[in-house]
């Protein structure tokens, strides 16, 4: 093993540092900088962490350039197309894909627990009819710390498995829910005889007055959409959650954290933003005005789910779900709005502007298509995405706690406030 080193050299001074580097797996190595401010009395600096690694992880790896993505070594094109999201769930937990056995136990776990606290669903009667989704899961999930209080402690490995178990479990109910509030209707229970997706789909869809077919279309939509969204490294809502479970704080509070994070409309928010895109866009005519908008300095709009910080190539994730919107659209009827999608790709992916800064199509972009079609409304497009990276969330939380050297995670910042001076009364 070579012992990789990097050197550097402060020109207003002469003093040199040297800076051992690590190997990854895959992808860029490091430079370990931990002894940087100590020994050479700088410290780096990188707004956004563009060029930062935060820590060192076996979940999730992306390639921006090639545009791959695996969970714990398999690719998402294979998981997407030969697993269920429990499958995937469970991989991503444990390391490796489940067994016959082991995914029935697994299942039967998850399909268990899926009911919420009857106190913690009287939580929602405390919101307006009209309150948005991702507020009432941010506060409904950030409370289950005062309901499953017997289980948290953050040392303890069979607690934060059975965490997470209640975690998997309950987002469903939870985000079914909210949207039930919010159209008034009365909240569904979750049935465990059907499968994730399909309980899912049940409980917001299903009424007390009539029975309720769940589509295997939609049923299998889902569940891939599920698995595409489970996890993808160090996203800014995971760095959110590891960043607050560093603290120590119970794993609903950090998941709560991840919630809160993933609403911003550049994150996981863009999938509502997306299809209020396409609306305002509201005819393939409208194209070129609203791409002229985004490439205007002076104007803040941006295209919506286009770009990544890390994909320079295409989003893996994006060519699959436009596969699955395709399937779901020639079940349920076309949608205006996939053909502005299509055309918008088109134009914005031969425009120079796009082009020189390598902007796809990222995650977001063709999900809330199939949302729609499935009658799921815009406010719970984001709701769909914690359901789905809770696993990853939880499991970034679990392999951080785990880590025998874990240190709160506290960064400095470059000062460019006023000099001392004296308060004069
Ligand atoms: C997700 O990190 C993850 O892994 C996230 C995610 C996950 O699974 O967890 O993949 C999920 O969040 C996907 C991204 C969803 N967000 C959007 O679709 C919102 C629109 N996209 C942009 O806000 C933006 O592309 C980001 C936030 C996604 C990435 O921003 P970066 O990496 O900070 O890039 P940047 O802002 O530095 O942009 C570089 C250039 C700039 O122009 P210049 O200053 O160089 O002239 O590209 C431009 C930007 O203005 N640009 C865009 C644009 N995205 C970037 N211009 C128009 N439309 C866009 N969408």
């Amino acid at each position: 093993m070579i012992d990789r080193k990097v050197t550097l050299t402060d020109s207003l001074t002469g003093k040199s540092v040297e800076l051992p580097v690590l190997d990854a797996t895959y992808g860029d190595a490091v430079m370990d900088i931990g002894k940087l401010n100590k020994e050479f009395g700088l410290f780096t600096y990188d707004p956004g962490f563009v060029s930062t690694a935060s820590c060192e992880s076996a979940i999730t790896y992306l390639d921006g350039e090639k545009g791959e993505l695996m969970y714990r070594g398999y690719p998402i094109e294979q998981l997407a197309t030969k697993c269920s999201f429990l499958e995937v769930c469970y991989l991503l937990w444990n390391g490796e894909l489940p067994n016959k056995n082991e995914y029935i136990e697994f299942r039967n776990i998850i399909m268990h627990h899926t009911l919420m606290h009857e106190t913690l669903r009287m939580f929602l009667d405390g919101f307006r009819y009209d309150a948005h989704p991702m507020a009432m899961m941010t506060g409904i999930v950030g409370s289950m710390a005062s309901f499953y209080q017997d289980k948290l402690d953050i040392n303890d490995p069979e607690h934060r498995m059975i965490t997470a178990h209640r975690l998997i479990s309950k987002m469903p109910t939870i985000a079914a829910a909210c949207y039930k509030h919010s159209i008034g209707q009365p909240i569904m229970y979750p049935r465990n005889d059907l499968s994730y997706a399909g309980n899912f789909l049940h409980m917001m869809f299903a009424t007390p007055c009539k029975e309720y077919i769940i589509d295997p279309v939609a049923e299998e939509a889902i569940d891939v959409l599920l698995i595409l969204h489970a996890d993808h490294e160090q996203n800014a809502s995971t760095s959110t959650v590891r960043l607050a479970g560093s603290s120590g704080t119970n794993p609903f509070a950090a998941i709560a954290a991840g919630i809160a994070c993933l609403w911003g409309p550049a994150h996981g928010g863009a999938n509502e933003a997306v299809l209020k895109m396409l609306n305002q866009i509201g005819t393939v005519d409208n194209i070129d005005k609203f791409i002229a908008k985004a490439k205007d300095k002076d104007d803040p709009f941006r295209l919506m789910g286009f770009g990544h910080r890390v994909y320079k190539n295409f989003d893996p994730r994006a060519k699959l779900i436009k596969g699955i919107a395709d399937k779901v659209l020639a079940k349920y009827g076309d949608d205006p709005l996939m053909h502005i999608a299509i055309r918008l790709e088109e134009i914005a992916l031969k425009d120079q502007y796009f082009i020189e800064r390598k902007l796809y199509p990222n995650v977001d972009f063709y999900s809330g298509i199939i949302y729609k079609a499935l009658k799921i409304p815009v406010t719970m497009f984001t709701p769909m995405f914690v359901i789905a990276r809770t696993i990853g969330w939880i499991t970034h939380w679990n392999e951080m706690i785990s880590d025998p050297n874990l240190k709160i995670g506290r960064p400095r910042q470059r000062y460019i406030g006023p000099t001392e001076r004296d308060i004069k009364k």
